[in-house]
């Protein structure tokens, strides 16, 4: 038997929340990691079918596993998210529900070996998609200093996002960084002696955008809910659990353009606020109960935000491609 590594958030609360309206519908897991919230819907809808995708071949198997005895309620996809809803093959069923549970999984963090923590003595990897070209050594090793420094400034929201691209800079002129552990020191020695005695450790932010950088994960989520919001049937919900402010950011604008309460500068404003598509089912995000958090504390910052749609987009006005 498979030992399950990550611990599912707000579980009770996507359940709640992600209601399909037909016994026997679908519902889409984009981010089906080990399969926790996937198997949480088998569970509760016997008739259900789950669509679970993952572009982590590893963890594709590991779910795989642990689902196989629901047989062909499971169909397992090996794609991004953003890319496999833009194109929705025809004879799967149309989603009445669709999850993204965003970010990496404990797995990653813990056994995956590619350099995702600061803490392992790993090499410096950060693919999910191992067939991938561009990994996070590339990133550091190959980007001129000025866009490493952009990088970390605005992926990892860092202030000393300069100070760290240069040291990181002064470092690979010696030797090539390759391990995540050697990147972790460079940063430590970068920042001044007081963050380095803050609450979390100083290279947490740098690790954090050279993972959304190597996966484009800020750029697969708008095009993501995009594809969603055209995918899902008519009353279907979409429901997406952030962990840290950018990706929030992006859903919570999303979510409202789409409302037609977003922002005055956007285009499509007046369209969507004449013909709103999605209604917010959750005004502010939802957060985990304590117990979750002390149960788990890699779910303090989770946000769960859900929405409902409306209507059908009008013929060629709202396809993402
Ligand atoms: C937080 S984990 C999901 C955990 C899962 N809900 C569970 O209960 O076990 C996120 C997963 O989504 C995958 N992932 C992240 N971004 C993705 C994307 N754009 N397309 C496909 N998979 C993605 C990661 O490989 C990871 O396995």
């Amino acid at each position: 038997m498979m030992q399950i590594i990550h611990y599912s958030v707000m579980k009770d609360e996507v359940l709640t929340h992600l209601v399909p309206f037909q016994e026997n519908g679908a519902v889409v897991d984009c981010t089906l990691g080990e399969g926790g919230h996937a198997e949480a819907f088998l569970e509760t809808y016997p008739e259900l079918t789950v669509v679970g995708v993952d572009r982590d071949e590893e963890l594709l198997k590991r779910a795989g596993e642990r689902l196989e005895h629901y047989g062909s309620r499971f169909l397992g996809v090996h794609a991004w998210f953003d890319d496999f809803l833009s194109s929705y093959p025809g004879d799967f069923p149309r989603p009445q529900g669709i999850l993204m549970d965003l970010g990496i999984s404990m797995y990653h963090y813990e056994a995956s070996n590619r350099g995702f923590s600061f803490l392992a003595e790993e090499a410096l990897d950060m693919r999910l998609d191992v067939s991938q070209r561009l990994s996070a050594r590339d990133v550091v090793n190959t980007y001129d200093e000025r866009r490493l420094a952009d990088i970390i400034y605005q992926y990892g929201e860092e202030r000393y996002s300069r100070r760290i691209a240069s040291a990181i800079s002064r470092a690979r002129h010696i030797r090539q960084i390759t391990q995540a552990k050697e990147l972790r020191d460079i940063v430590y020695f970068a920042v001044p002696a007081g963050y380095r005695r803050g609450r979390i450790h100083p290279a947490t932010k740098t690790f954090q955008a050279l993972r959304i950088a190597v996966n484009s994960e800020l750029s697969r989520l708008s095009r993501g809910i995009d594809a969603a919001v055209s995918l899902l049937s008519e009353h279907g919900r979409i429901a997406v659990i952030s962990f840290h402010s950018l990706e929030d950011r992006i859903v919570k604008h999303t979510f409202r353009r789409y409302a037609g309460k977003a922002p005055g500068d956007d285009p499509l404003l007046q369209q969507y606020s004449e013909r709103p598509m999605l209604r917010l089912v959750t005004k502010k995000p939802l957060i985990p109960e304590s117990e979750e958090v002390t149960q788990n504390p890699a779910s303090r910052s989770a946000k769960l935000r859900v929405a409902q749609k409306l209507q059908e987009p009008q013929e060629g006005r709202y396809e993402t491609d």
